[in-house]
């Protein structure tokens, strides 16, 4: 079997999950071949060589991001009916985050993709408040142990996994995308401290959509910023002020280990019975798959 998996990861966390997919499926000896949406790498003559087709996305304002679902309107029309399966990578286990592929559905299913299996994998927030590095190294290690038993189940067993959906939820997830329009503005009122910034360009290199210019010594912002947080999130100086989203900011990638001294969870009460559902749900597979 032949297995094709685009991807788009803002900060790292959906990338992180994207690899033990594809460490997992190599371990079964399927054959995996993942490509990042931003690179725009894929030779789309070759997409009828694949019998199943992927997409993985961090959820943005319970949506997939714009550009994920741009690049699939890419595809041409597939001459058999492929399968399609989702994996979306967030920081809030709500139930009405699971139809935030539904544009990028109804735009694969013109392409002759329908949906076989989903999955959603809890990855700490890169954006609204810090999770805690114990709370993060939790969401990792149950990620990576949960990976291994999906991609058995689905790819070897043939047992496609099914999200919980809400009925009615569309409406709400299209109102929603009012955030993609409102990032590219908000894009254009990014700040960057010079006092803090030492230049070192890694802004500038990484966006994903090349918003970020260096001209005449001043930073330039573009309009189509997808507020990934990549820049700001990485930074080594904490340099950055991503305009009115700005007290949402989080910086510094995680270190998903667990932490030697005790912290404070300064959001103890967040989500916290999602949390709960989806870590004794992980707990349950994990064990009864040893
Ligand atoms: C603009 C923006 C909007 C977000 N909206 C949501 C959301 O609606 N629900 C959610 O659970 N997480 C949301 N998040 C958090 C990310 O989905 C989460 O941090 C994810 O792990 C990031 O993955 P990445 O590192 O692959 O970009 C949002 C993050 C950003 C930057
Ligand atoms: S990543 Fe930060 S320090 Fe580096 S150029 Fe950009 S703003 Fe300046
Ligand atoms: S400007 Fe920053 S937040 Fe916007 S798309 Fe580029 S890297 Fe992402």
């Amino acid at each position: 079997m032949r297995v094709a998996l685009f991807y788009f990861s803002g900060t790292g966390n959906t990338e992180k999950t994207v690899l033990k997919w594809k460490e997992a499926s190599l371990k079964e000896g399927v054959s995996f071949d993942i490509f990042k949406i931003e690179k725009d790498e894929f030779d789309f003559s070759k997409i009828n060589e694949y019998d199943k087709i992927g997409f993985a996305y961090p959820i943005h304002a319970f949506n997939a991001p714009e550009n994920v679902w741009k690049y699939a309107k890419k595809f041409p029309k597939l001459e058999k009916k492929t399968p399609l399966f989702i994996i979306m990578v967030s920081g809030e286990y709500l139930t009405v985050n699971h139809s935030s592929g539904k544009k990028l559905l109804s735009i694969l299913k013109k392409k002759n993709c329908f949906l076989e299996s989903d999955y959603h994998y809890l990855m700490p927030y890169n954006m609204i408040f810090r999770h805690t590095e114990k709370r993060a190294a939790q969401m990792y290690n149950t990620m990576t142990s949960l990976v291994p038993i999906d991609v058995k189940e689905y790819l070897i067993e043939n047992k496609p996994h099914h999200l919980k959906k809400l009925h009615l939820v569309g409406w709400f997830i299209f109102l929603l995308r009012i955030e993609q329009w409102f990032t590219g503005i908000n894009g254009k009122a990014y700040k960057i401290n010079q006092n803090k910034c030492i230049k070192c360009m890694k802004c500038v290199n990484s966006c994903p959509v090349n918003n970020i210019v260096y001209e005449d010594n001043k930073f330039k912002f573009k309009n189509n910023c997808l507020c990934c947080t990549r820049c700001s999130f990485y930074c080594p100086t904490d340099a950055f002020s991503i305009g009115l989203l700005n007290g949402w900011r989080v910086n510094k990638p995680y270190s998903f280990k667990e932490p030697n001294k005790e912290e404070k969870d300064k959001h103890p009460h967040y989500c916290k019975r999602s949390y709960i559902r989806y870590f004794k749900e992980a707990e349950e597979r994990i064990s009864s798959s040893r």
